[in-house]
């Protein structure tokens, strides 16, 4: 029989669940009124890109979790016939492509979570979503934005070939300076035959330098055995009094359960506040053909002045 391929492996999921209940406090007061997954990354909201690597890593549905009021970030996934009947007529094709993307992506669903009780509980919340032959599922924070080396494939698809390899759940982590494990949930690990792969042991939330296991912190990417909705029904509040994710992570792990990391190379930017999301707008621009050449001049003008 042969190895599996990547898009053999990619059916190790089904249905990705993106957490979109929070507070987006730090985005105040945009998110007074506004879902932070709606802010625009130049012109696209970081929710069509969140739904993009999704439906690139095999993905066919979106769950996403959302507050009671916040229901306009499904919105963006709907058709919108008028406005594409005005464009056509309009002539205006590149803008039709546009509004039509994000539709045909891939199907998107929401659930609700009535009260932003932890992330573990947004995921939770999902559960009555899924499909009863699916045991597997993935997570997907819209405030990462993970992006492959350009030689490799997405990491949700090197994840679901871990899967596939070591069964169990299966993260993401990504190399930060030692000085900085203080701002990341940090891995402990030990290797596997595969360079990028590690086993996990357990985590620690926002170690001190000399306390870090590794300098593995976690990225927003879960490929999860269903055994996990089982684990987060049996934990408690934890940080924050919140119940949190990694927690049922961790007692699936003391239970057993395999836990794998994939080590990601690629480029990461963090949507989840002003500073990360202004970098990943400035990044995306730059290579934008419409405004990327103004965009590039007009910085090197500025940066002399500073
Ligand atoms: P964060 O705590 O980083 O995001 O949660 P937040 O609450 O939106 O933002 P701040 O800290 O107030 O600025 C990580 C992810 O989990 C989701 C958030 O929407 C975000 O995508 N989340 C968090 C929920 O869906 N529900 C929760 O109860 C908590």
């Amino acid at each position: 029989m042969s190895s599996p391929t990547s898009s053999q492996a990619a059916a190790a999921f089904r249905t990705a669940i993106v957490p979109a209940a929070g507070l987006g406090t730090r985005f105040l007061p945009a998110t007074k009124s506004v879902p932070k997954e709606l802010l625009p990354v130049v012109d696209t909201p970081g929710i069509e890109l969140v739904a993009e690597e999704a439906a690139e890593a095999g993905a066919d549905r979106l769950v996403v979790v959302t507050a009671p009021d916040k229901s306009s970030v499904v919105e963006h996934f709907r058709s919108q016939p008028e406005l594409e009947a005005t464009l056509e007529a309009r002539g205006k094709q590149r803008l039709l492509r546009k509004v039509r993307r994000a539709p045909e992506l891939i199907t998107a669903d929401s659930a609700i979570q009535d009260k932003a009780l932890g992330l573990g509980h947004a995921v939770a919340c999902a559960e009555p979503n899924l499909g009863a032959d699916e045991d597997a599922v993935a997570v997907l924070l819209p405030d990462d934005l993970v992006y492959p080396a350009a030689d490799e494939s997405g990491v949700l698809t090197r994840m679901s070939e871990v899967r596939a390899r070591y069964g169990g759940s299966v993260l993401c982590a990504f190399d930060v300076p030692p000085e900085r494990t203080s701002s990341y949930g940090v891995f402990d690990v030990s290797d596997t035959e595969d360079s990028d792969v590690k086993r996990v042991r357990g985590m620690v939330e926002k170690p001190q330098p000399a306390d870090a296991p590794s300098n593995l912190a976690a990225a927003g990417r879960y490929l999860l055995d269903r055994q996990v909705f089982e684990a987060l029904r049996r934990i408690e509040p934890g940080a924050g009094g919140e119940l949190q994710l990694t927690d049922a992570v961790a007692l699936l792990i003391a239970e057993g359960h395999p836990v794998h990391v994939v080590v990601h190379r690629g480029t990461r930017h963090d949507l989840g506040n002003p500073g990360g999301f202004l970098k990943a707008a400035v990044d995306f621009a730059l290579q934008d053909s419409e405004y990327g050449d103004d965009l590039r001049e007009w910085l090197g003008e500025r940066l002399n002045r500073s």
